[in-house]
C-alpha cells in the first residue's frame, strides 16, 4: 500500500481535498476487510508513532494503539502530565525531539483556544505528520469514522437529512469539536445538515459561514434551528450530543443555570418517532445515558453507535498508513 499522503498533517479535514478524503475512506474499507479476513497488513513495519494525551480517552487511544500494532508498528502512549510539557516545555521543542525519534506524532489537546494552536505549533516544527486526536475545534478522526459509517448505511449521501442536535449532559463540559467537524464535513458530501441547539450553545461564526459555503459548493444544505422537534422531523440520521457553551462562556463549570434550563433536550422514543421510520441514531461516545439519550434508543434498533465506534479503528489505520506508511 503506497503512503499517498506521506508527511501530510491530519489536523482538520478542511485541509484535505474531497478526493483525498475519498481515498482515506477507500483504504479504511480495504483495511476493515483485511482485518475481518485476518490478512497481513504490515504497512507500518518498524514505524513508531507517539500518542500524546492531555485528556482521557477510550476509543481514540485504543484505536490508534491497536491500529499501529496491527500495521506492524509501535505506539508510545504519552500521558502529558508525565511529560516535561507539564513543566512548561514548548510545543516546538516537543515536536522537534519526538519527530527525531519516530515517524508520526498524534495529540489530543481540547483546552479552549489552546488545543488547535498547540497542534499547529507542533506541525510548524515537526518533520513527521501531526495527527489531531481531538482539539478544541476539530476531531477529524471521529469525522472520518462518522462519514464511513454513514456511507455503509447510506451509499448515496446526497440529500440525506442529517440532524446534529445538542443534548443535555452533566458528565463534563465537552468540546465543540465533534459537531463542528460534522457541520463542515457532511455538507461536502451533499447532505442536508441541520444543526439544532438551544440559544447559548452556538458554533463560532466562521464555522457556520464555512459550513454554508461547503454546502453551496457541493449541493448540500446547512440549516440552523433552535427547535429540537424540527430537527428530528423526517431525519434520516440523528446525532444528539452534548457540547459546551465555549463560544459564549469560557468558564470550566460543567453545570450552570443555562444548562439546567435545557434538560428537555434529550433523545427519547418520542423524538425518534417523528424522524424517518428507518432513522439511524449516531453518537461519537461516550454517551451520558439517561441525560443525552434514553437507554431504549441507544440500545435500540435505530442505533449504530457500536458500528460507528468500530470504524474508528479502520479509519485511524488508514490515516496512519497513508501519512506515515513505508510501502
Ligand atoms: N469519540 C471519542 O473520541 O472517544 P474517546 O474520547 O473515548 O476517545
Amino acid at each position: 500500500m503506497k503512503p499517498l499522503f506521506k508527511g501530510k498533517h491530519f489536523i482538520t479535514l478542511e485541509d484535505w481535498k474531497k478526493t483525498e478524503i475519498d481515498k482515506l475512506l477507500e483504504v479504511s474499507v480495504d483495511l476493515k476487510k483485511k482485518f475481518y479476513n485476518n490478512e497481513d497488513t504490515d504497512f507500518l513495519h518498524n514505524k513508531t508513532a507517539f500518542l500524546m494525551f492531555f485528556e482521557q480517552s477510550t476509543r481514540t487511544r485504543n484505536s490508534m494503539e491497536a491500529g499501529i500494532a496491527q500495521l506492524g508498528g509501535h505506539a508510545n502512549f504519552l500521558d502529558t502530565s508525565t511529560m516535561q510539557i507539564s513543566h512548561g516545555e514548548s510545543a516546538k521543542d516537543t515536536a522537534v525531539i519526538l519527530s527525531s525519534y519516530g515517524h508520526g506524532i498524534a495529540c489530543r489537546n481540547c483546552f479552549w483556544e489552546i488545543g488547535n494552536q498547540f497542534l499547529n505549533d507542533m506541525a510548524k516544527h515537526s518533520t513527521v505528520p501531526i495527527m489531531n486526536l481531538q482539539c478544541d475545534l476539530y476531531h477529524p478522526m471521529q469525522g472520518l469514522a462518522d462519514l464511513m459509517t454513514i456511507k455503509e448505511f447510506h451509499p448515496q449521501t446526497k440529500k440525506l437529512k442529517v440532524s446534529i442536535i445538542w443534548a443535555y449532559a452533566t458528565s463534563h463540559k465537552k468540546p465543540i469539536s465533534v459537531p463542528l467537524t460534522q457541520i463542515l464535513l457532511f455538507p461536502r458530501y451533499g447532505m442536508d445538515v441541520t444543526l439544532a441547539y438551544p440559544k447559548g450553545y452556538d458554533m463560532p461564526d466562521w464555522a457556520v459561514e464555512k459550513a454554508r459555503k461547503n454546502a453551496l459548493e457541493n449541493g448540500g444544505s446547512f440549516t440552523i434551528t433552535h427547535n429540537m422537534e424540527e430537527a428530528y422531523q423526517n431525519a434520516d440520521i440523528v446525532i444528539p450530543k452534548n457540547w459546551g457553551s465555549w463560544v459564549n462562556n469560557q468558564s470550566d463549570a460543567v453545570v450552570d443555570d443555562l444548562l439546567e434550563s435545557y434538560k428537555s433536550w434529550k433523545c427519547t422514543e418520542e423524538m425518534i418517532s417523528i424522524a424517518n421510520p428507518n432513522v439511524h441514531y449516531m453518537h461519537a461516545l461516550p454517551a451520558d445515558r439517561g441525560n443525552e439519550v434514553v437507554d431504549s434508543v441507544i440500545d435500540g434498533k435505530h442505533s449504530i453507535v457500536y458500528q460507528e465506534a468500530e470504524n474508528r479503528l479502520h479509519t485511524a489505520k488508514a490515516v496512519m498508513a497513508m501519512t506515515i506508511g513505508n510501502k
